[in-house]
């Protein structure tokens, strides 16, 4: 890291603290004694603190301050799913200057006077990352901060959800999970809080996860540029720091720490439409209808709040929906599955008959105030109460209550208002009594409210894994901490149904995923207000790769669906649903992938071409996976764009004329098209438009492949049964497939499937793109005959852009398609 030099610190020094506030926070004490334990050593300090230094893993050291007086608290964190890590060998030094543990890729120097960590490349000694300061605490308030040196050229990603551009630096940022309709750029804080960032410098990365659920404060260079700041209200000074250099490695590591998104069904991923509220049940039909009539693709419907009695949730409204279960039967006729609401706010119906309130009240579930009274917030019901998430009994029982839903039919939950959002104190300023059982420790609010959805995304996931085992669950949460990709899905909220917001969802959407959260999205085309055609044709052309495609829109304001504006806008949202469906085995594969590693499918260039420094401050352009770069139109009344490629071969996905590039280009967007192109080198599966997931099985599947400038090409399809938990044993199937050059002798490689899952008869067709006619083709050795689209067996054929095609049965096995 290269900072700024010392005298500039200086000037900084002297300005005032208005954001990160160090004020009263006295530092640790010097190291008096070390002591080496298991995987890695305690520090005792003259204060009486202990510094915890542990080698999770080569490139994983957890750094965790006791400070002298601080009340002990069990070593328990919401966030983190993996405790059990292997050995990872590691050395202890020690001078009579600094304690330093050596990993087999970081090197951990601790100075003992004053006690500052500096984490080291072990092979190169360069330093990543350094204290600026000791790690500091007030004994009054609890208050904990830290403060990290400033690079002069570091950038800063991640916290999650945050209404701010891609790179954090020069911003303040705070995190207490808040309800906040109708936030715009720099509104902060927002819904959720992933205490978890990344900084880049020289192409290098590393990342640093504080974990710790109270109020805290981010400030990168906002104050100072002397270092990064970093406070919280409470709690345990507690931080992870993952050594890159490759960013898509941090992400998996943090993956692997606070656990990985579990697959959601296949169907997530279609088209989902959703009102405040559709009522009665004969209004969702309509809808589904039109839907039909309309030829749009629809997988789900979700019923808001006027589905409940009096807002009683686990409740029907008997007037408006007397049958559910006919309801979700009929239109699981049509392939629409139903997603209903549920807010933790309780209705306080102590007169009895709610037996929801009454169940909770008798086991004592509901959350209390220090004074032992109910706390009572204000919700939906008016009067309402809130479980205590933390208790096991309480999330178990509130799993169980999903019965109400299930058993009727429902395929999924929407979890909302879970900041927790109270009408009364939308701050939770005069909540700060309320006291959560947290494992026996009966801790206050003010540690709980930021984990609080987190909490009860588990307490629904759980549920509903625990009710119908042999499906994947589905719940979407609109709060979260760290750790809430375990349970939930996400949306960004009350957005606006404006153009500002709309371009807002770009760096939203990549930085959620550079935060551990892959499935996101948002109201389409926003949630407040009404937009015009050309919102909703450019949000829907977005909402084409992003993992979440809902159409949601406020009570009291305009009917969203898409043929409320028109049918030239509603023929754009057709046109790119039947994208999204075309390309749903793209989608999914990268899903898997995200599953897998933890590296998102919506991407900011930034985290594909990590050594590129343009891409570090572009949040207007992204990619899906490896392979697709979208850059769309989200300015009111554009009709082209500048473009910036990074440096290779590129094509343009609707011509697949190659384009070369490494540099900015304007080009033409009229209001239907979108700026689309595959990377070369990128292989995309697609398959045919359907109405809803599962409508026809995917045949035939296509490969489409771009060869690099050396004529290669690679990638993969993955599938599985998109429903049940099978995939998990091993019930999947990974097919790949590559192409090697020179153009000339050319050869197409499938190799041998992977996985128990057989996905029944079909035909696998190759797209060659930008190659000359082959004198021959062969199929393992055997000629394969010319032949046409139309045509039926294996054969090849060349299209009107001149890209090859080549048609084969998929029989399970391996192949190789040989042009000369
Ligand atoms: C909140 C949600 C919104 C929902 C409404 C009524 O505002 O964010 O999506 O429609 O509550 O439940």
């Amino acid at each position: 890291m290269r900072t700024l030099p010392s005298f500039l610190a200086l000037v900084a020094l002297a300005a005032p603290l208005a954001a990160v506030d160090f004020t009263g926070l006295p530092a640790v004490g010097d190291v008096t004694a070390v002591t080496r334990t298991e995987r890695g050593v305690n520090l005792a300090c003259a204060d009486g603190a202990t510094v915890q230094v542990v080698v999770l893993a080569p490139d994983l050291v957890r750094v965790r301050t006791l400070f002298a007086g601080q009340p002990a608290a069990p070593d328990h964190s919401w966030a983190v799913a993996r405790t059990d890590w292997a050995a990872a060998p590691w050395q202890l030094s020690e001078s009579p200057e600094a304690v330093t543990l050596t990993t087999g890729e970081l090197a951990v120097v601790v100075q003992r006077a004053p006690l500052l960590v500096e984490f080291r490349d072990a092979a190169t000694h360069r330093v990543i990352n350094a204290d600026a300061r000791p790690v500091m605490r007030d004994p009054r308030t609890g208050r904990v901060g830290a403060a990290k040196r400033l690079g002069l050229d570091e950038h800063f990603y991640g916290l999650g959800e945050k209404a701010a551009r891609l790179d954090r630096r020069r911003g303040e940022f705070i995190l207490w999970n808040s309800d906040t309709p109708g936030y715009v750029e720099g509104t902060d804080p927002i819904y959720q809080s992933i205490p978890f960032y990344l900084g880049v410098e020289d192409g290098r990365a590393y990342g640093l996860f504080y974990d710790n659920s109270y109020r805290s404060v981010f400030d990168f260079g906002h104050t100072t540029q002397e270092y990064a700041g970093y406070t919280a209200d409470g709690g345990v000074l507690d931080y992870y720091f993952f050594q890159g250099p490759a960013l898509k490695k941090i992400l998996g590591r943090y993956n692997e720490l606070t656990g990985r998104m579990p697959l959601p069904p296949l169907w997530a991923l279609g088209h989902q439409q959703s009102r405040y509220s559709y009522y009665p049940a004969s209004m969702a039909e309509d809808i589904a209808r039109t839907y039909q009539a309309h030829d749009l693709p629809l997988d789900v419907l979700y019923l808001d709040i006027h589905y409940m009695d009096g807002y009683r949730v686990f409740t029907w409204n008997p007037t408006r929906f007397p049958d559910p279960a006919a309801l979700t039967a009929r239109l699981a006729g049509d392939g629409i599955k139903v997603v209903t609401i549920v807010d933790p706010g309780v209705k306080y119906q102590p007169e009895g008959g709610y037996a929801v309130f009454d169940e909770g009240a008798a086991h004592d579930y509901f959350l209390r105030r220090a004074d032992g009274s109910l706390y009572l917030g204000e919700v939906w019901p008016g009067p309402a109460v809130f479980v205590d998430f933390t208790r096991a009994d309480a999330r178990r029982w509130w799993g169980d209550l999903h019965r109400a839903l299930l058993d009727r039919g429902v395929a999924g939950v929407w979890t909302d208002m879970n900041e927790p959002s109270d009408f009364r104190d939308k701050t939770g300023q005069s909540q700060r009594d309320v006291v959560f059982d947290d494992l026996g420790a009966r801790t206050p609010y003010p540690k709980n409210r930021n984990v609080f959805a987190l909490n009860m995304a588990r307490a629904t996931y759980e549920g509903l894994a625990r009710l119908r085992p042999d499906r994947r669950p589905f719940v979407i949460t609109r709060a979260g901490y760290a750790g809430v990709q375990r349970y939930a899905t996400m949306w960004i909220g009350d957005s606006n149904a404006t153009f500002a917001a709309l371009a807002l969802n770009l760096p939203m959407f990549a930085a959620l995923g550079l935060s551990g959260e892959t499935f996101v999205g948002s109201d389409l085309p926003g949630f407040l207000g009404r937009g015009d055609g050309e919102l909703l044709a450019r949000s829907y052309q977005v909402a084409t790769f992003v993992p979440l495609c809902r159409n949601h829109g406020a009570i009291d304001d305009y009917d969203h669906e898409p043929w409320r504006y028109g049918a030239p806008y509603e023929a754009i949202v057709r046109k790119y649903l039947q994208l999204r469906y075309r390309l749903l085995p793209f989608l999914y594969t990268t899903l898997e992938e995200a599953h897998r590693t933890g590296v998102p499918l919506f991407r900011p260039l930034l985290l594909n071409f990590q050594d590129d420094p343009t891409a570090l401050n572009l949040d207007d352009e992204f990619m899906v996976g490896d392979a697709l770069l979208a850059a769309p139109v989200v300015h009111a009344g554009e009709r082209g764009r500048e473009v910036y490629l990074p440096r290779g071969l590129w094509y343009d996905f609707w011509t697949g004329a190659p384009v070369l590039n490494g540099d900015f280009f304007r080009t033409d967007a009229p209001l239907d098209h979108l700026p689309l192109y595959v990377r070369g080198g990128g292989v995309i599966p697609s398959t045919e438009p359907m109405h809803h997931v599962g409508e026809k099985p995917w045949n035939p599947l296509r490969f489409d492949v771009y060869p690099d400038d050396a004529g290669a090409a690679a990638g993969s399809l993955y599938e599985d049964d998109g429903l049940t938990p099978a995939y998990a044993t091993g019930a999947f199937r990974r097919t790949a497939v590559a192409c090697t050059g020179p153009a000339g002798s050319t050869r197409l490689t499938l190799a041998p499937p992977v996985g128990s899952y057989q996905p029944g008869g079909r035909n696998f067709e190759f797209i060659l793109h930008s190659t000359g006619v082959p004198h021959s083709v062969t199929l393992d050795d055997q000629a394969l005959a010319a032949s046409r689209a139309d045509a039926s067996g294996a054969g090849w054929w060349r299209d009107e852009t001149g890209a090859l095609h080549f048609r084969i049965a998929d029989d399970s096995r391996g192949h190789t398609l040989q042009l000369r």
